[in-house]
């Protein structure tokens, strides 16, 4: 059964992206190697939103995650060109069951941060990799929406200080309580114990 990952980069006052929806602020922090080779051999799947999957012919390349099967999240029709990728309009719950039964890899939730929070608001979001730059932008899109509802509690499995200060932790996102998890056996994986922690990898 394939976990659930994100693995995302955030400003230190917690956002994902500029106040004009872009991440060139990232930029200077790009030749800093944050595993990204280590985290990508775990994935066999990436999933994301239509805003971040538009935003791939700005960067000058085409399908930035080759041999990797990907889903776009969105309600618009039409198809992507690129092999392998599909757009998904048929709700996030039938998209988790469908990312749990792959068995060649793991699945990435890229982001936005909406499509994210919602993953981990349904149970669905088992790690989380922050990419913490050393940035204040003061406003831009939250990489926690704000939402209502008891506190979450998250694991902490690991932490890295990286090069250029940015700051690398990887967290465990222990199942709901109530019995609204999806995916994971529902209400019954709320009684389940957190995984140990898997060393380095995220
Ligand atoms: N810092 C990082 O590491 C990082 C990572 C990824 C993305 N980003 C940035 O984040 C920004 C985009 O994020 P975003 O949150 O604005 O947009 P997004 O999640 O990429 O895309 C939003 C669209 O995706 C679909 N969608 C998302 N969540 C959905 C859900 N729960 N159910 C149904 N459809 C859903 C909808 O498409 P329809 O309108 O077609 O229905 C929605 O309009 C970009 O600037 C991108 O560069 C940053």
């Amino acid at each position: 059964m394939a976990l659930i990952r994100g693995f995302i980069a955030s400003s230190l006052d917690g956002r994902v992206a500029d106040a004009a929806g872009g991440v060139e602020w990232l930029a200077p922090f790009r030749k800093v190697d944050p595993g990204y080779g280590a985290f990508i051999d775990l994935v066999g799947t990436v999933v994301m939103g239509r805003s971040t999957y538009d935003q791939i012919p700005s960067l000058g390349m085409g399908w930035p995650y080759a041999g990797k099967r990907g889903f776009v999240v969105t309600s618009r029709r039409g198809d992507p060109v690129q092999r392998g990728v599909r757009f998904w309009r048929e709700g996030l719950p039938a998209l988790v069951e469908r990312l749990r039964d792959l068995d060649d890899g793991d699945a990435w939730v890229v982001g936005g941060a909406g499509l994210l929070a919602a993953f981990a608001d349904q149970g669905a979001l088992d790690r989380l990799s922050l990419l913490i730059a050393p940035v204040l932008l003061g406003e831009g899109t939250p990489l926690f929406p704000e939402r209502s509802g008891a506190p979450r509690g998250l694991v902490l499995r690991g932490a890295a200080s990286l090069a250029m200060g940015v700051v690398r932790l990887d967290y465990e996102l222990p199942p709901l309580k109530s019995g609204r998890a999806l995916g994971r056996g529902g209400a019954g994986a709320a009684s389940r114990p957190p995984s140990p922690p898997d060393g380095a990898q995220a």
